[in-house]
């Protein structure tokens, strides 16, 4: 699905480097580089703070015990996403209260969202899924009218702008109380590891999340609320950090990939490709088609997934079984609600390989393949 490879080949020597640095210093923990990268990173995400993470799961953890929820506070989510949103959730003994998504977008409903609203609801998690904002605008003011932390998920998303109804923008994981991301190898921008990083204009909260980080420590064995221990170590921030100078031509190669499997399935029956909404950019972290078949969707979609691994080509679903139907989740009311949409999606959705480093010659031959499937 992914060229890390290749990518890395292109940039070798600025990133052995980086690491050898980082080697010689001996500073491997909380060293300049991670101080460096998070700095960098804030100047071009556009936030103030960025508390640097383990994973982009800790993340959403962090964020959400710095709001100080409570056990039993409601916190909405879409079901339509990777379970770290989800789960978070769960293990903090909050209540996760699944909407539906629009089917265009793969992102949170705005309506669905403020009809799940009840005087539980404390904070909304949108996910920018695959590399698309969710509609921000929409859910800033419902969450303005309810008095709602929002969080957004950005995982998928870093380096995506949105763009607001007067034609100004933001980067997505800016637009919230707080903002998080993944620095997973696949992500468009990965580490050679885990890696996970928040953002927040807001100086209490920085501080509130950096002590959490760091086991709940204002000084040093001075503990002071309850944390653990999350951090994103520093040859992980010096290879991320060389990483960001390309993260727009990575997001512009993404997209060049994208267009390309946008002309080739471009009207065909059988085929919806990726909406490109008119608020957002693409990142592309995902190129998801949806397949339309009527008859046993799921078993066509498989069948394409199996005839593409039968030429080598991987591909994911993203993802087969959405969070109303996770037995974790069981013992929530959320799972008996009807999530159609959601449902629908995850029955016919199928992700392409998705990087950078892909050529003409891959994508045709990617492309022809599913063209042969669904023409058969
Ligand atoms: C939407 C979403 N949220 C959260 C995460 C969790 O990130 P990590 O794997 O770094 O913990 C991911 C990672 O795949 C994700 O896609």
């Amino acid at each position: 699905m992914v060229d890390t490879k290749t990518q890395y080949q292109k940039i070798k020597p600025a990133i052995d480097k980086a690491v050898v640095d980082v080697m010689e210093s001996a500073a491997f923990i909380n060293g300049k580089a991670v101080h460096d990268f998070a700095a960098n990173l804030s100047a071009y995400i556009g936030t103030k703070h960025t508390v640097h993470c383990a994973n982009g799961t800790d993340a959403l953890q962090i964020a959400m015990m710095a709001l100080g929820l409570q056990p039993g506070d409601e916190v909405i989510t879409p079901s339509f996403t990777y379970i770290a949103t989800t789960e978070v959730i769960a293990l903090l003994r909050l209540t996760p209260v699944f909407v539906e998504v629009d089917a265009k977008t793969f992102c949170m409903d705005p309506a669905m969202l403020e009809e799940a609203i009840t005087p539980q609801t404390k904070a909304i998690v949108p996910v920018h899924l695959y590399g698309q904002s969710a509609p921000m605008e929409e859910i800033m003011k419902i969450a303005k009218k309810y008095n709602l932390y929002v969080i957004e998920d950005n995982a998928q998303t870093i380096g995506c702008d949105y763009i607001f109804a007067d034609d100004t923008r933001r980067k997505t994981g800016t637009i919230g109380n707080i903002g998080t991301v993944s620095f997973y190898p696949s992500k468009n921008l990965g580490a050679f590891g885990d890696g996970g990083a928040i953002f927040t204009d807001d100086d209490e909260l920085a501080d509130k999340m950096r002590m959490i980080t760091n086991h709940g420590q204002s000084k040093q064995y001075y503990h002071d609320i309850v944390g653990c221990n999350s951090r994103l170590d520093s040859m992980q921030a010096a290879i991320l950090d060389i990483k960001l100078k390309y993260l727009n031509e990575y997001a512009a190669a993404r997209r060049n990939a994208a267009n390309y499997y946008d002309k080739a399935f471009a009207n065909h029956p059988k085929i919806i490709i990726p909406f490109r909404a008119s608020y957002s950019s693409h990142v592309f972290n995902q190129y998801t088609l949806i397949l339309k078949e009527t008859n046993n969707p799921s078993n066509y979609r498989n069948g394409l997934r199996k005839f593409l691994a039968d030429h080598k080509i991987p591909s994911m679903i993203y993802y087969p079984v959405p969070g109303h139907r996770q037995k974790m989740f069981e013992h929530f009311n959320a799972v008996t609600q009807s999530m159609p949409i959601t449902d629908w999606l995850s029955d016919r959705v199928i992700s392409l390989p998705m990087h950078t480093e892909l050529d003409e010659e891959q994508l045709l031959f990617i492309t022809n393949k599913v063209l042969e499937y669904v023409n058969k």
